[in-house]
Order: structure tokens, then C-alpha cells, then sequence
């Protein structure tokens, strides 16, 4: 072998969901439909700029864009606006001194700043579990486990009934150990479509706070989920207002402004006193420091314009609107074609929410739907709802349709009956 300082560096395969788009961009077929990866298409099947975010960008060429460092906590201007729209009519000056925040590198780099700091202030000598349901957003474990954390999977879905394992779940907050870190997706669970109800948050609550527990919400979609901001951050309100816990909120701005490839995000650390917030936001300052030096400013300057512009703000709840809309709609639409197309039970679906749809199609079936119809999802099944369009749901609909009859058929055959048949996860 080369004598290499990196000779011992193994060959880690590429990102399943990003390898999964490259398989799709490099696809010739006409019919080709993308379900895979979670970005916003419109009904043509195109990427969508929002028009208040279009608005922002036009104000912002007007004013003239520098191309000065921010500084290392990014723009105050956009971790206030965010604040304030996160807890809404209950944000006030007492909980705004409680609160430690910093701009971040979208969803993934809040999360990885608010591990660092809970790495950073942790008491006890071996650094708290990170609880993470299962399944989940594909990356949460890399960003745990790679800062070194115990990761502990506990799962979320009941994959027989297709719905949320709430009794599983309330039972493994009730056993783990305090100060354990837990992973709460704030709306629109990834993958699964499948949000606790309120009377469920309530449970969950209960539990986090009489065992100590920590309160890590991944908030990507909020306004997303259901159009409306308010019933999406409704969990993380209740949590810091009623319940008075100490949270984490990692937020991003990639699906509900569509800013992608910007990397907009902002870490919120709600703190239990004024001085302790000062300290932690100490701490996250030297930080970042240490890791990006200060956040990318382009994109936190639309999102900025956008929240402190009472017009724009409006016109970007219409946005939020527009995409969670279509969603819906073309969650309804496959719903319908799968009960024309297919003899299966799809309720699951529609009891669903947010981006995703959850399908539980046998993994043969989803590669069978990518090498023979063109239809690209991830191999748990989750497809990107909005992906579907008026041009192809029917297409998408009658596909799965058609594999899952012939999968059938060959599962009562005597030969397929020896063959292995995969699992649904
Ligand atoms: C997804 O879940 O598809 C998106 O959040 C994209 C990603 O980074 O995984």
C-alpha cells in the first residue's frame, strides 16, 4: 500500500438521499419523477423563489449589497425577527434576556452548534445519550455520533398500524437517564409524515421534564407543515411558556423561504435565567469562531428583510400557504390514484403531514419503481410530496399500483415464496 498520512482512512459510501438526486439528474427518461430528496417543486415541476423572497432580493440589490463579514453570531437582526416569530404573542422582554441565540449554517449547522455547546457544558464525566426516534431525518446520527456522543435509537413508528408508537416512546423517555438529550422534531416528522397530537406533546412534556431530560427540537418546516406559523411552533411554545424547560431549537430557512443552497439557519437556547443565557451565548460565540469564523450573510439578509418587513412577512405567510397547498393537494390526488390504481389500504397517507409521505412499500418494490418506472424515492419509501404534480401523480399512482400487483403475484407463486422478501421499514 502508498505510505499516506491518510492510508487509514476507509471508504465511507456516499449520502443515500444525494446520491439519489445525481441518480435522477443523470436519468434520460422523459417519464423520470423525482421523490427523493425534500426541496419545493411547483406544478410544472420546478424549483419555486418565493415572491417575498424575490421582493427581499430586489430591496437588497437597491440598497446595494457589501460583501462585509457579519459578525461571529451572524445578523441580530435576523436571530431576533426569528425569535419573535417562533414563540409569537408569547415573546416579550423576559423571555428574550433568557434566550442565547446564533445564526447558523442552516438546519444541520444549528444542530451541530447546539451538540457542541451541549458537549461543552456537560456536567458529568461521559456526555449525555442523544435520543433520536427512529426513523428519522438521515443525518441526525452524523451529527451526534460525530461529535462524539452515544446515539440511542428508540422507535417512533409502528410500522404494523403505520402510525406513531406513542406507548414505545413515552416508555423509553420514562427510562432514560437525566440530562439525556432528546430529539423532537417539532412539526412534520422526517420521514413519516406522523406529528404527536397535542394531548401527546403534553405526555412527552410531562415525561422530559420530570425525568430532566433535554428538549432538542429540529425545526425545519415550520409554516411548512400546515401554512400556518403559529400551529407549527405550537409544541416548542408549549415547552418553553407552559412547561418552562430549557430547549434547544435549531431552524432553518431551506424549505419554508426556499433559501437551499443559502444555508440560512438560527440556534435558539432557551436558558432558565438571564445571566445563564449571556454565558451560553458566550460560549456559542467562541464556538463558531473556532468552526466557520462568522455565518454566511447573503441569504440571512433576505430572511432578515423578509421578517422585518410587515408586507413582505405578509406576502410570505401567502408563500407558505402556496406550497403547503399543492402538498396537500397532491397528498390527496396520490391518495386517490393509489385507491383507483392499487388494492391496498392507503389511510396512512392522508393521516400524514408535511413534505413527506411515508408509503411502507417493500424496499424490492421502491428499487423496482427506480430501474423500471423512473420514479426515484428513498428506500424507506418516503417520497417528497412535492415532487407530484398534475402532470404525474396519475403516473406515479398507477406505477405503484402496477409493482406492488406484480409483487404480489410472484409472492403466491411456489417459487417466490423461498425468496426473501424485504422489510418495511
Ligand atoms: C431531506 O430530508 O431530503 C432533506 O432535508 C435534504 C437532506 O439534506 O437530507
Amino acid at each position: 500500500m502508498t505510505n499516506s498520512f491518510f492510508s487509514s482512512a476507509p471508504y465511507i459510501p456516499p449520502d443515500a438521499i444525494f446520491a439519489l438526486t445525481a441518480k435522477y439528474l443523470s436519468d434520460p427518461s422523459p417519464n423520470k419523477v423525482n421523490l427523493g430528496q425534500g426541496t419545493y417543486r411547483d406544478n410544472n415541476g420546478q424549483p419555486w423563489v418565493l415572491p417575498s423572497v424575490q421582493k427581499a432580493r430586489q430591496i437588497l440589490d437597491e440598497k446595494g449589497l457589501l460583501h462585509e463579514y457579519l459578525p461571529i453570531l451572524g445578523l441580530k437582526g435576523l436571530c431576533d425577527k426569528t425569535a419573535e416569530l417562533v414563540f409569537g404573542d408569547e415573546y416579550n422582554q423576559a423571555l428574550a434576556s433568557r434566550l442565547a441565540t446564533s445564526q447558523a449554517i442552516s438546519g444541520t449547522g444549528s444542530l451541530h452548534l447546539a451538540g457542541k455547546i451541549l458537549k461543552s457544558v456537560s456536567h458529568s464525566e461521559a456526555l449525555p445519550k442523544v435520543y433520536i426516534p427512529t426513523p428519522t431525518w438521515s443525518n441526525h446520527h452524523l451529527v451526534f455520533s460525530s461529535l462524539g456522543f452515544e446515539v440511542v435509537p428508540f422507535t417512533y413508528y409502528n410500522a404494523q398500524s403505520k402510525s406513531l408508537g406513542i406507548t414505545t416512546y413515552l416508555s423509553t423517555l420514562r427510562s432514560a437517564p437525566q440530562g439525556s438529550i432528546i430529539i423532537l422534531h417539532a412539526c412534520a416528522h422526517n420521514p413519516t409524515g406522523l406529528d404527536p397530537s397535542i394531548e401527546q406533546w403534553k405526555e412527552i412534556g410531562a415525561i422530559i421534564k420530570e425525568r430532566g431530560l433535554f428538549a432538542l427540537f429540529d425545526a425545519a418546516y415550520l409554516g411548512f407543515n400546515s401554512g400556518d406559523y403559529n400551529k407549527d411552533a405550537w409544541a416548542i411554545r408549549y415547552f418553553v411558556n407552559e412547561l418552562n424547560l430549557e430547549v434547544a431549537v435549531c431552524l432553518s430557512f431551506a424549505k419554508n423561504m426556499g433559501l437551499y443552497g443559502e444555508r440560512v439557519g438560527v440556534l435558539l437556547l432557551a436558558t432558565s435565567a438571564p445571566e445563564i443565557a449571556t454565558n451560553a451565548q458566550s460560549v456559542l460565540e467562541s464556538l463558531q469562531r473556532s468552526e466557520i469564523s462568522n455565518p454566511p450573510a447573503f441569504g440571512a439578509k433576505i430572511a432578515e428583510t423578509v421578517l422585518s418587513d410587515d408586507e413582505l412577512k405578509k406576502v410570505w405567510f401567502e408563500d407558505l400557504k402556496t406550497m403547503s397547498g399543492r402538498i396537500q393537494e397532491m397528498r390527496r390526488a396520490l391518495f386517490d390514484g393509489l385507491n383507483t390504481y392499487s388494492t391496498g389500504t392507503w389511510n396512512h397517507l392522508i393521516e400524514q403531514s408535511g413534505m413527506f409521505g411515508f408509503l411502507g412499500l417493500p424496499r424490492v418494490a421502491v428499487r423496482t419503481l427506480k430501474d423500471e418506472y423512473h420514479i426515484y424515492m428513498a428506500e424507506n419509501s418516503r417520497i417528497s410530496i412535492a415532487g407530484l404534480n398534475t402532470g404525474n401523480v396519475e403516473y406515479v399512482a398507477r406505477s405503484i399500483g402496477e409493482v406492488l400487483a406484480c409483487e404480489k403475484q410472484m409472492f403466491t407463486t411456489d417459487t417466490a415464496r423461498i425468496l426473501p422478501r424485504d422489510t418495511i421499514h
